[in-house]
Order: C-alpha cells, then sequence, then structure tokens
C-alpha cells in the first residue's frame, strides 16, 4: 500500500504518468465519473483550510465516490486527547483513503505508519504540502508543456510556507532549473534547503527587491506571509505587505512569464493584476482538482480503460 507524504515519494517517471492521467481527467472528465463508486475519501483536517479540503472532496465527488470527515480539530476526539495513531485505526473502518492536515511536522507520516488505507499529506505544520506541489508542476506542465529549463522566482514567506519547501525539492529533479528567492531577509528559505542545493550545484540567488529579477523570470511563484506561524504579531504587522504585486511590477516581467499562488492570497497580489492573461493561480486551482483525481485513482489502484 502507497501513501503521499512528500512530492519525493513518486519518481519523476510516476510523476509523469500522474500528470498524463491528470490531463486525460481534464480532456474526459465524463470517462471518469463512475471510477470510485462505492468508495470513500475521509478528509481529517486539524487546521485551516477550504481549498485544499474542498479540492479533495470536489476531486473524490467527481470520481463517483463519496466523503465524509472533520475539518477543525476541535470537532474531532483530538479535543480528547485521542492520538493521531489511533484516529487513523478507527478511519481505517470508515474509508478507503484518507487526506489529512495537521499543523505539527510529521503528523501525517505517523498516522501512515498505523493506517491500513493510504494516506496524503494535506499539509503538515510548516514542512511539506505534497498535493499543492503536484498541482503547482501540473499547471506549468500544462501551460508551459514542460517542466525542466526554466528561471523560476519564489517570492514572500520562504521561511515558513510549505508550498515553497516542497516545490523546491520537487523542481531540482528537473535539469536546468535556477531559482531566484526573493524574501525579507527575517523570511528566508531555511538553510537546510539552501544546503542542499549548494551540494547538489543548483543555481540560485538571493534577493530583497522583486524588481531585481524580474525581468529573468520565466515562473513566478508568490506566497503569502504565513500568519499563523509567527510567534509574535508585530513582526506579522511588519513584513505582511512587504511585496504586493501590481501591474507596474508585472510591466517589467516577460510576455509570456507565469503569476502561481497556492492561495489564499492576503495582498500580496493586487486585484487589478487578475485580468492580466499571465496570471494563472484561478486556472492553478482547477488543475489542482484533475491531478487530486488523478492521484485518488492511482493511490487505490483504480484502472479506467
Ligand atoms: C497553502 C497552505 O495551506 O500551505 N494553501 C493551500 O493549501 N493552497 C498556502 C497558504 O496557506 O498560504
Amino acid at each position: 500500500m502507497r501513501h503521499l507524504m512528500n512530492p519525493l515519494d513518486f519518481t519523476v517517471e510516476e510523476l509523469d504518468r500522474l500528470f498524463d492521467l491528470a490531463e486525460d481527467i481534464a480532456a474526459s472528465p465524463s470517462k471518469y465519473a463512475h471510477a470510485c463508486e462505492g468508495r470513500k475519501l475521509a478528509t481529517c483536517f486539524y487546521e485551516p483550510s477550504t481549498r485544499t479540503r474542498l479540492s479533495f472532496e470536489s476531486a473524490m465527488l467527481n470520481l463517483g465516490g463519496q466523503v465524509l470527515g472533520f475539518s477543525d480539530a476541535g470537532s474531532s476526539s483530538a479535543a480528547k486527547g485521542e492520538s493521531v495513531a489511533d484516529t487513523i485505526r478507527v478511519i481505517s473502518c470508515y474509508a478507503d483513503i484518507c487526506a489529512m492536515r495537521h499543523p505539527k511536522e510529521g503528523a501525517p507520516m505517523v498516522a501512515a505508519s498505523r493506517s491500513r488505507i493510504p494516506v496524503i499529506n494535506a499539509g503538515d505544520g510548516g514542512h511539506q504540502h505534497p498535493t499543492q506541489t503536484l498541482t503547482d508542476l501540473l499547471t506549468i506542465r500544462a501551460l508551459k508543456g514542460r517542466l525542466d529549463h526554466f528561471t523560476i522566482g519564489l517570492c514572500g514567506d520562504l521561511k515558513f510556507g510549505r508550498t515553497v519547501h516542497s516545490l523546491i525539492e520537487a523542481l531540482i529533479r528537473y535539469p536546468g532549473i535556477r531559482f531566484f528567492f526573493i524574501s525579507p531577509p527575517e523570511l528566508r528559505v531555511p538553510d537546510y534547503i539552501t544546503d542542499s542545493l549548494k551540494e547538489k550545484g543548483i543555481a540560485y540567488e538571493e534577493v530583497i527587491r522583486l524588481e531585481d529579477c524580474m525581468p529573468e523570470l520565466e515562473l513566478l511563484y508568490m506566497t503569502r506571509v504565513q500568519r499563523e506561524r509567527f510567534f509574535n504579531e508585530e513582526d506579522y504587522v511588519r513584513l505582511k505587505d512587504f511585496y504586493i504585486l501590481n501591474n507596474e511590477k508585472m510591466a517589467l516581467a516577460k510576455d509570456d512569464m507565469l503569476v502561481l499562488h497556492p492561495l489564499p492570497r492576503v495582498n500580496e497580489i493586487a486585484v487589478e493584476v487578475d485580468d492580466d492573461p499571465r496570471a494563472v493561480y484561478f486556472k492553478q486551482v482547477q488543475y489542482g482538482v484533475y491531478v487530486r483525481m488523478a492521484l485518488i485513482l492511482t493511490l487505490l489502484e483504480i484502472k479506467v480503460e
């Protein structure tokens, strides 16, 4: 039985097959409309989310399956002190597959080790968010036709942003990737990541101003400052509006640069940018459903001819 804890749990070839499947689903959704009939997905969310949880639910419903679950720890037995390991043993009797989000790093991994059903990490603290990364990679592949040889800027909260950490790890498996890390000094990418880039000889530059690298970028990945992971409100208030992408800054970018964002957006992208054809963050949401459909089918080993 397979789980998904980290985007690297799939080889590059397996990811290609997953993305081929997601693109086939996008092209012929009706072919897959009954693929999960009689199957259930449990969404166990110990941390707030709208997008990811609803994206999983929408994916399972599109496949003809059913969904159950909880959307905050307060309404689950965790409030009574139940461990994640016990919860998943119980959920294993109710559902065929589980997507779990947890504020503690590693919690979905503990669950997977005790589970009788596949567990998908839907975000663990500031650590990883593999299904967002699958979404990001599918979006890039679908809109650009490849996943290699890109100059990509990641901008915003690179310290606490788990989507950023997962995406960097996933992208470095493709040749010719060059990074610009755009953040205030306080929110730099963690050393464990830059150390691993140095070790592997992967090109990266750290800059503070978006304007300093904008003309070079083929992809720009914007992120929100992760308020809930700050130790004090003062630091958050000081840093929250550090970057605001607007039409003036977009004018410095290439004509075919794509802007991605895992959402939710707070202030970091001005609403005026939404009408720019290079802004693809709402298309990204749709790709997120297709890739989760492909993931559910893959982990449940369901083949649709
Ligand atoms: C992200 C997350 O939860 O890490 N959201 C998401 O799942 N699309 C990004 C964020 O919360 O900023």
